[in-house]
């Protein structure tokens, strides 16, 4: 196994892991990032941002934007189709205290691709040169980064063409989803394109699709040489998978997840966290979306779960989950 396990270099950070949080919507906020780092991950990157804040509304574009208790580095990912909007939007997320910008080429949504943004844009290479030359000459200390799909359609994967214009226009680094625009997240992601990508670049690449074991990890990383995966919804409820895939990647051994009472120190914990940063209303909603990837670790009865998905203030939620907690730790006790 030796060797798999490596730190990560963006630019001039040196990452202690080659093991990344992929950036979701919804999902990678700061205290999600926070908790996988907590628990191994080397690196987190932000949920994209919209590169036009008028076009994201003011809440999202300031949960998403940079937190300035965020552990170096803080990545932040654009999301838009216009050079010159992309490039004022980096200018602004560095002054505000950026640390890495990453351009989202990857995202298959409707709302997205219908002006032509995320991965729409694989189409259009000399659009995509146009965009990265502009954001990378807007922050010329700052390391930017991409994140792209293998193409829009399997027909016309072009991953090594986009990835060489990439390397050209000076992104540091490229993260590949082994999938196209087309596949949205159907079917299996697929890593002969992501190890072609690698072989055609000199920059570091990730990894990134359906990589949800320590086993997968170690399989994609020895397949496709790739500088380290990014991994998103695998670690949803579980953010020791990262702990647990590094202790793989180095000993060969699968490591347990941790103790019962551990696991439920880190929901609560977590849980109060997203109050504390989203406010009572957003935050009591982001928590019921987490809480139903802890189901697993709750074993919770029919009523006492629609009770805790169907609380409306951070106290009821709170209460509701202690109760439930201490009940599960009586009876294992
Ligand atoms: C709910 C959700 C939100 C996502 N949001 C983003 C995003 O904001 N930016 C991005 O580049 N990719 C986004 N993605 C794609 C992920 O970063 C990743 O490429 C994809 O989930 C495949 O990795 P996985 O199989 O490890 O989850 C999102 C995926 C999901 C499921």
């Amino acid at each position: 196994m030796s060797g798999l396990l490596r730190p990560l270099r963006i630019g001039r950070f040196v990452l202690p892991n080659n093991l990344v949080l992929a950036p979701m919507a919804g999902v990678t906020d700061l205290p999600w990032r926070n908790l996988c780092r907590e628990w191994g991950a080397g690196y987190a990157v932000g949920e994209m941002l919209h590169s036009r804040g008028d076009l994201m509304g003011r809440d999202k574009s300031l949960f998403r934007g940079v937190q300035q208790q965020e552990q170096a580095p803080i990545a932040i990912q654009l999301l838009g189709n216009n050079p010159q909007d992309m490039a004022e939007a980096a200018k602004a997320q560095v002054a505000a205290g950026a640390d890495i910008i990453d351009i989202n080429m990857g995202c298959p949504a409707k709302k997205v691709c219908a002006v032509a943004a995320g991965s729409a844009l694989l189409d259009n290479e000399r659009l995509v040169a146009q965009i990265l030359a502009a954001v990378v000459q807007a922050v010329p200390t700052t390391p930017v980064t991409l994140k792209i799909r293998t193409g829009t359609k399997r027909s016309q994967k072009n991953a090594k063409q986009i990835a060489k214009i990439a390397e050209n226009e000076g992104i540091q680094l490229l993260s590949v989803h082994g999938r196209t625009r087309e596949d949205k997240f159907s079917g299996s992601a697929e890593y002969d394109t992501i190890s072609d990508v690698v072989q055609s670049v000199s920059i570091p690449v990730l990894a990134n699709g359906d990589i949800d074991t320590p086993q997968k990890a170690e399989q994609v990383l020895r397949d496709t040489q790739a500088a380290g995966v990014m991994v998103g919804r695998a670690a949803n409820g579980r953010p020791w998978w990262f702990r647990q895939a590094a202790h793989y990647l180095t000993t060969g051994e699968a490591l347990a997840e941790p103790e019962t009472q551990l696991i439920h120190e880190v929901i609560h914990r977590h849980v109060r966290e997203l109050h504390h940063f989203y406010g009572d209303f957003i935050g009591v909603r982001m928590a019921r979306k987490h809480l139903v990837w802890y189901v697993p670790y709750l074993a919770l009865t029919v009523e006492q779960r629609r009770q805790l998905m169907s609380a409306e203030t951070p106290t009821m939620q709170l209460s509701i989950l202690l109760a439930t907690l201490q009940s599960l730790s009586q009876s294992l006790n």
